[in-house]
């Protein structure tokens, strides 16, 4: 499987190596050294160790400058490699500075996995326990003490407390990290915080200070939207990285990711770990089975191969054993998705093998449609993972495309904004007050059809009225009470008329945490087997209920769920989680009550929040959706995979070979008619 023919060598990109030590301030144009130095870690944890560590980061050099440079400054941009400290640094400085004795600082994180994963670590470098001065926060998770004065929490979770108090009283400073992924909620946070500041000035309060952080970014955009805001550089140390491309498109980026791991194996010393860059879950399991299988046969000279996933649904003891030493003579490889590119530090990695595909949410405004599919990662974004190559040394990437692929990539990645569905934002910004939510002070403007397609979707849940500008109806300020998007926020709200909250409860907080089930890539079709037991003929919401049910029987049991191939620690999740939306519940007086086993009653509920989301059986034995007509199959993994009924409803399409709808129950077309007549304007024929 030798591919060494298929890469040919290009010279490094000018662009890479970018100018090295800046600290430049936009409006003057000055510029002077700031930072230098290198880090590396074998995360012990004993506390005088931690200082060293600490000490040798890039930032650290900067630490006196950088204090003083940001102390008069009300907005800041502040960017540098990833790995050079910013994350667990900052705050820290800033908190040794007494930026806290005026209030909290608050940084926040795309990642749940990441918020939580460094405020571990800044707890343990400030030899605090968790949760004390340092905590963090994300949805239905709080980790944080009356004491707290660094709080790393999702940006999500800072844009709901923003509903609760859009001046974000309790802060000092808000750092937004990782902008250069753009999520929607950090997006929408740019405007919320802008204008927090703005209003907090105006009234003579303390002011917020905003510091933007990214590890690349079109910096002259962010700086124009914050009111032309400086820019500081860190420098990280970024060694010379060899980039290969293949000298021919690749029909199959799986396939060739392993040979390229193979090729790499058997040419390059051990102890030279590699990082490969897939799309999701399902397929990095199965890559990482491949490679261990493709290992047993290789030959007994041939240094040993540790293999190890990489995800953000991955098990938290599992997700640390990419950060453990690779034992002598051995060689690790790392499978991961994007969470690689910035938002973790692995020490070791000498050859990076970027597919250049990145799993994304696209959402289409024509069509309504918000699917997961695999696109083409930017430029910027493979930048970015071929540096994960040259962090302690020079290194290699190889990427799985053409030089002339690469040109076609766009050269930043698409603010999440202009991709997704809106109905969750623009029904935060309405509960945060704003009026003129379509004209909203956004970074990048998403689309007209986008907003408008978000404020229909919402008028047809009942969230809001289209006046002159769209208001929020008592319904919809219920519903945007509920950290889930609006469609299960709709849905527990419905369940009152159907006296079933109790397991409209169970089945919404399954569908909120990851993966309930547990698929060792090996044990496929045992696990398939074992759980039959729980599939629903009513389809897999009703399916989650049972195993629901089934684990509270058996008092959380973790054997059990092992036994039965479930993930027991998110099953735990699901519990807290409906224990959470509970107490929501009971603050809006909604009574939960239980239908037993009258499954219609919860089926004809989940119809009112997903009857946009209705495909139908055509006499060829196709579904389309109702919407759009478009044509879509039923997930393999559904407890309906061999089922046809005539119409059904589903939370989620991904598009792979197929565009399959998962999460599936069955309906009956007068419910859905019922739930939605100006929607569907005619009943839906009966089949
Ligand atoms: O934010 P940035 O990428 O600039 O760096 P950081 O996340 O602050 O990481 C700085 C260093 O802290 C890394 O090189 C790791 O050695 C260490 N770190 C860690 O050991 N565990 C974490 N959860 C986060 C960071
Ligand atoms: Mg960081």
């Amino acid at each position: 499987m030798g591919i060494s023919e298929e890469f040919i060598m290009t010279t490094i990109s000018p662009g890479f190596k970018r100018p090295i030590t800046l600290y430049r301030n936009n409006q003057n144009m000055k510029k002077q050294r700031l930072a230098g130095g290198s880090s590396s870690g074998d995360g012990s944890l004993n506390y005088t160790h931690l200082q060293d560590e600490r000490r040798k980061l890039p930032i650290y050099t900067t630490r006196h400058r950088l204090l003083k440079a940001l102390q008069p400054m009300s907005s800041a941009i502040v960017i540098g490699e990833t790995g050079s400290g910013k994350t667990t640094q900052l705050p820290q400085y800033l908190y040794e500075s007494g930026q806290h004795k005026k209030l909290m600082i608050a940084c926040t994180q795309p990642r749940r996995v990441a918020a939580i994963t460094v405020a571990q670590r800044v707890a343990e470098e400030m030899g605090d326990q968790l949760g004390h001065t340092v905590g963090y926060c994300v949805r239905f998770e709080d980790c944080t003490g009356k004491d707290t004065k660094i709080k790393y929490m999702t940006d999500g979770m800072l844009l709901r407390e923003a509903i609760h108090d859009p001046l974000l009283k309790r802060y000092s400073t808000v750092i937004l990290d990782e902008c250069h992924e753009r999520t929607i909620h950090t997006d929408v946070l740019f405007g919320v915080v802008k204008k927090a500041q703005a209003e907090r000035k105006e009234r003579g309060m303390i002011l917020l200070k905003i510091i933007v952080m990214s590890a690349t970014m079109d910096v002259d955009h962010f700086s124009n939207y914050f009111n032309k805001a400086p820019v500081l550089y860190i420098e990280g140390r970024q060694y010379t990285v060899k980039i290969m491309y293949t000298s021919e498109p690749q029909s199959d980026y799986v396939f060739s990711a392993l040979a390229a791991v193979f090729q790499v194996h058997e040419e390059s010393p051990p102890n030279e770990d590699i990082l490969v860059f897939l799309t999701g879950q399902e397929e990095i399991e199965s890559a990482v089975k491949s490679i261990k299988d493709i290992a047993k046969d290789l030959s007994q000279d041939s240094p040993p191969l540790i293999v190890c996933p990489m995800y953000a649904a991955l098990p938290s003891n599992l997700q640390l054993r990419i950060f453990q030493h690779t034992p002598k003579g051995s060689r690790k490889v790392i499978v991961a998705t994007n969470i690689a590119e910035t938002s973790i530090t692995i020490h070791g990695i000498k050859h990076v093998i970027d597919t250049g595909k990145v799993k994304a949410k696209v959402f289409n405004p024509f069509s309504g449609l918000d699917l997961l599919k695999v696109v083409n990662t930017s430029k910027a974004q493979a930048w970015q993972r071929s540096g994960r190559a040259g962090r302690e040394a020079p290194g290699t990437c190889y990427r799985l495309y053409t030089e002339s692929e690469y040109d076609q990539m766009r050269d930043n990645t698409l603010p999440e904004i202009q991709r997704c569905n809106l109905s969750s934002v623009i029904l935060q910004l309405l509960a945060l007050g704003i009026e003129d939510v379509l004209n909203f002070d956004f970074m990048d403007k998403p689309s007209k059809e986008s907003l408008e397609n978000a404020v229909n979707q919402l008028e047809l849940l009942g969230a809001v009225i289209k006046d002159i500008k769209p208001k929020l109806t008592p319904e919809g300020r219920k519903m945007a009470d509920f950290p889930l998007e609006p469609r299960l926020a709709k849905v527990i709200l419905a369940a009152k008329d159907h006296s079933c909250l109790e397991e409209i409860l169970t089945i919404v907080s399954a569908l909120s945490v990851d993966s309930v089930y547990h698929t060792p890539a090996s044990k496929k079709d045992d696990a398939v087997a074992v759980r039959n037991k729980f599939m629903a003929s009513e389809g897999d919401h009703l399916t989650l209920l049972n195993i629901y049910r089934a684990y509270k029987g058996v008092n959380c049991n973790k054997q059990w769920c092992h036994d039965n191939f479930l993930n027991g620690r998110n099953l735990r999740t699901a519990v807290d989680v409906k224990k959470q939306l509970k107490e929501i519940c009971t603050r809006q007086q909604l009574p939960v009550e239980s239908c037993g086993q009258d499954t219609t009653a919860i089926r004809k509920c989940l119809c009112a929040g997903f009857f946009m989301n209705a495909a139908e059986l055509q006499k060829e034995g196709q579904y389309v959706t109702v919407s759009s007509r478009k044509p879509v199959s039923i997930h393999p993994s559904s407890s309906i995979f061999q089922c046809k009924p005539a119409y059904v409803i589903y939370n989620e399409l991904i598009q792979t070979s197929k565009c399959y709808m998962r999460d599936l129950s069955v309906v009956d077309a007068d419910w859905l008619y019922d739930v939605a007549p100006s929607y569907f304007r005619r009943k839906l024929s009966k089949k």
